[in-house]
């Protein structure tokens, strides 16, 4: 038993539901390189998460019978450490005898950009034009990508999965795993995934371990309607120019301006991307806190306005463009549960590392989504014994999910990798 998301991920093109003609362009696209006819030398598929990019790419090679050299390129955070992992492998010639040919696959290029530690992209552009082999680059958001970078490559869009399809794929995924679900509790997961297949599963998995699934458990995973309307006034907060509306959306929203306030602050950082926008953002919510701290003190809540406006309308028009690409806004909470003790987060970052290198996400997804998902399925030592024995955790990491039996888990999952014979993989990793 391993997670659903990898039992079930797509093994061939025809099985990735959604996007059909994104798919067919992808393989046309490959066919065109290897014969040295392809305009472009590297393909973008973008997207938002969980639409099927990374598995469209495995199929790929699978089908074609290439090669995958992949890295996470969030993961990699230096020039060298790119041209290392990839470039290198991009200019040889193929080990295999039998591989027909290689894809270099380099995933969340939108990750790399922007950050402190420049070159990254700068290493990818060079890897595009110096590679004899096709090139498949992966990210949520192509516009927040510079320009240039974007005319080295074809543009291939993923659309958000049609909730109907969703339906269907969590319909046989249920089916097959024996779990008897309510139609109209799938429906309720399908629709609150918003496109996203992989969180869909995810959810399907973390309700159906005891073999049913019922529209009483479905309504405890999901957001209360004052959590959705958080989640509107974020949005709305967020996109907005003008101040009338992010102030209308602070009180349209129901809440109370000091969990508001946790919320936008929170969230900000995933939001704008642009350094100089997030550091106008913090200056109004500083003075926002302060205002908030003076109304705690001292009950003065005349000083609300000030508060409400500098945390809505002051975070509105510290950007300079609105930005365009999807955001899945976090609960304030996980942040504050992996920021209780830095032992701790250290822990959460290299259980999330071995995730990330098993389930091809990064590691902070790893952390908001997958974590989660473990901590419900190591209730149960066998379950647990097996995950830990497929990602390689140590008796520590197990500690982070059962501190109690974490000795116990440790030891038959140790048993269970020794007895397993290790498949032979598709795909060729670096690390
Ligand atoms: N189009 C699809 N058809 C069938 N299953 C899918 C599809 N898209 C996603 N899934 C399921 O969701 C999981 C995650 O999908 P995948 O890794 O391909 O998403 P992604 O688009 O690469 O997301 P991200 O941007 O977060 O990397 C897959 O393992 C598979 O189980
Ligand atoms: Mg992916």
């Amino acid at each position: 038993m391993l997670l659903w998301v990898e039992k079930h991920r797509p093994k061939t093109l025809s099985d990735l539901v959604g996007n059909p003609r994104t798919l067919a362009r992808l393989s046309e696209w490959t066919l065109e390189f290897k014969q040295g006819e392809a305009k472009k030398k590297a393909l973008l598929l973008h997207g938002p998460p969980g639409s099927g990019k990374t598995s469209a790419a495995l199929a790929l090679s699978d089908e074609l019978g290439f090669e995958l050299i992949e890295t996470n390129a969030s993961d990699v955070r230096t020039k060298d450490a790119v041209e290392r992992k990839v470039g290198f492998a991009a200019s040889l010639a193929s080990l295999d005898p039998d591989s027909k040919g290689k894809i270099i696959l380099i995933d969340e290029v939108d990750g790399i950009h922007g950050r402190s530690d420049f070159g990254g992209l700068a290493a990818v552009k060079k890897i595009i034009k110096s590679s004899k082999e096709p090139v498949i680059l992966l990210a949520n958001d192509a516009w927040g990508l510079p320009a240039d970078f974007r005319a080295l490559c074809e543009l291939l869009e993923f659309k958000r999965i049609d909730r109907r399809a969703v339906l269907k794929v969590l319909k046989r995924i249920a089916a097959s795993e024996g779990v008897e679900a309510d139609e109209k509790a799938l429906s309720i997961i399908s629709s609150n995934a918003n496109g996203d297949l992989r969180s869909a599963i995810n959810d399907l998995q973390s309700l159906g371990q005891g073999g049913t699934v019922k529209i009483s458990d479905v309504s405890s995973l999901f957001m209360r309607d004052s959590e959705l309307s958080i989640f509107k006034a974020l949005a709305q907060i967020f996109k907005t120019d003008s101040c009338d509306r992010a102030r209308e959306a602070m009180f349209e929203s129901d809440e109370d301006p000091e969990t508001l306030f946790n919320w936008i602050s929170e969230n900000v950082p995933l939001e704008y991307g642009d350094p100089a926008d997030l550091a106008q953002a913090y200056h109004y919510l500083s003075r926002s806190d302060i205002f908030l701290g003076r109304i705690r003190k001292r009950q003065d809540w005349r000083l609300l306005g000030y508060a409400s406006d500098l945390m809505s309308c002051g975070v509105a028009v510290s950007k300079k463009k609105r930005y365009k690409k999807f955001v899945r806004y976090k609960y304030p909470q996980r942040f504050a549960m992996l920021a209780r003790t830095r032992a701790r987060r250290n822990l959460v970052g290299e259980i999330s590392a071995k995730i990330s290198r098993r389930c091809h996400v990064s590691t902070r997804l790893a952390a908001s989504e997958f974590i989660p998902l473990l901590q419900n399925l190591f209730r149960e030592v066998g379950r647990a014994a097996e995950l830990s024995s497929y990602f390689g955790f140590s008796q520590k990491d197990i500690e982070f999910f059962q501190p109690d039996t974490a000795k116990k888990i440790h030891e038959i999952a140790e048993k269970i990798s020794a007895e397993r014979i290790t498949p032979k993989t598709h795909q060729t990793s670096l690390f």
